[in-house]
């Protein structure tokens, strides 16, 4: 047996577009000694069968990208099961995971912690600063609960237990095992899903919702698990430089944003649309401009390389092998 065994990692969520790309990038990176579970095989809203895991398991480490997540129209209609599953999924693992002794915890947020009129681009200190977007209230406040629980658990037990649970708050994501519901998709994969749509009917006009004009920023998966395996595995002494005990988690961010009009003609290329793209300016636009400010993980050494065209035509290619 080696002297020096590999951590053992455990991937809360290995199935979902970002835990399933954690578990990609981990492999790429050389890490074998990686331990799942099924939400069939383990609900991780159950607090004895959490327990009882990491009893078993033990893991060394752990990226926590379980959760329930769902467009606008899923967090309006079950709002109570967004923040109780959100809460109890994200409280059994990081006070499992600290019974258990796991030093290393990277929990998984959204940008939608940030407040509805936060100042562009969102820098970390905008949290808890104003009223978040009331459709996703329930689960951004669990996403809050879930970065003030690490930075608790570090406040109380860092020193004495030799813990270091981080926190890292992607920007809107796309890529491989994305969700391409017909009504229920995040921007990305609903224009893959429609502009495809439009070409394979000879469609002749594919319209797009509000005027184009607002700005969003989107980062492919594959960067994004990048980023946390960067950031779990970041000399303590330099992620502390750039973070303090009650500010601690890091936005990920692609760097520079883009408007819906740009992005729309960008999925007509890759999809090969040959027809209209034309603008209902009945529809709501939404926020102006949603930017984060990722200058802090930029100045810890990390960018994300994978460029829309690029990420547009790996996500549109995993849409056509059947990912939906
Ligand atoms: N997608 C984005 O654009 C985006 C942007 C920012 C942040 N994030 C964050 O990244 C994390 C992962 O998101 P994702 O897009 O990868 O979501 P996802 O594809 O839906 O994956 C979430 C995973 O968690 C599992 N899960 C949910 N509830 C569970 C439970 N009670 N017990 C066990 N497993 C459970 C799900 O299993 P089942 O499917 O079987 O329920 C699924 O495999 C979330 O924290 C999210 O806030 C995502």
């Amino acid at each position: 047996m080696s002297t020096n065994p590999q951590p053992k990692i455990y991937i809360a969520g290995h199935r979902g577009m970002v835990g399933s790309a954690i578990v990609r990038e981990l492999l790429r990176k050389g890490y074998t000694n990686m331990v799942y579970r099924t939400h069939a095989e383990l609900d991780l809203t159950n607090q004895s069968a959490v327990r009882q895991f990491f009893e078993t398991e033990k893991p060394d480490q752990v990226y926590l990208a379980a959760a329930k997540v769902g467009g606008i129209h899923a967090n309006n209609t079950y709002p109570a099961e967004f923040i109780y599953d959100n809460l109890m999924v994200q409280n059994n693992v990081i006070h499992q995971a600290f019974l258990s002794g796991v030093k290393k915890l990277l929990f998984l947020g959204s940008s939608c912690i940030y407040p509805k009129r936060a100042s562009q681009p969102m820098g970390e200190d905008a949290l808890l600063t104003g009223q978040l977007e009331p459709t996703n209230e329930p689960y951004a406040i669990a996403k809050i609960a879930g970065i003030k629980m690490c930075e608790s658990y570090n406040r109380q037990y860092g020193s004495s237990h030799g813990l270091d649970y981080r926190s890292v708050m992607p920007t809107n994501l796309y890529g491989p095992g994305d969700n391409y519901h017909p009504e229920n998709s995040h921007v990305i994969p609903a224009l893959l899903r429609r502009f495809h749509e439009a070409k394979v009917s000879n469609a002749p006009e594919v319209v797009i919702w509000g005027t184009g004009t607002p700005r969003r920023e989107f980062l492919y998966v594959d960067d994004m698990a990048d980023a946390s395996v960067f950031v779990m595995n970041l000399d303590k002494t330099i992620y502390d430089l750039l973070t303090s005990p009650m500010e601690s988690h890091i936005n990920v961010g692609f760097g520079s944003d883009i408007a819906i009009a740009e992005l729309a003609s960008e999925v007509a290329k890759v999809t090969d649309y040959q027809g209209r793209i034309t603008f209902d300016i009945s529809k709501p636009d939404g926020a102006p401009r949603k930017f984060m400010d990722s200058s802090k993980i930029n100045a810890l050494g990390w960018a994300a390389k994978v460029n829309m065209h690029e990420g547009l035509v790996l996500a549109y290619s995993s849409f056509r092998g059947g990912w939906s």
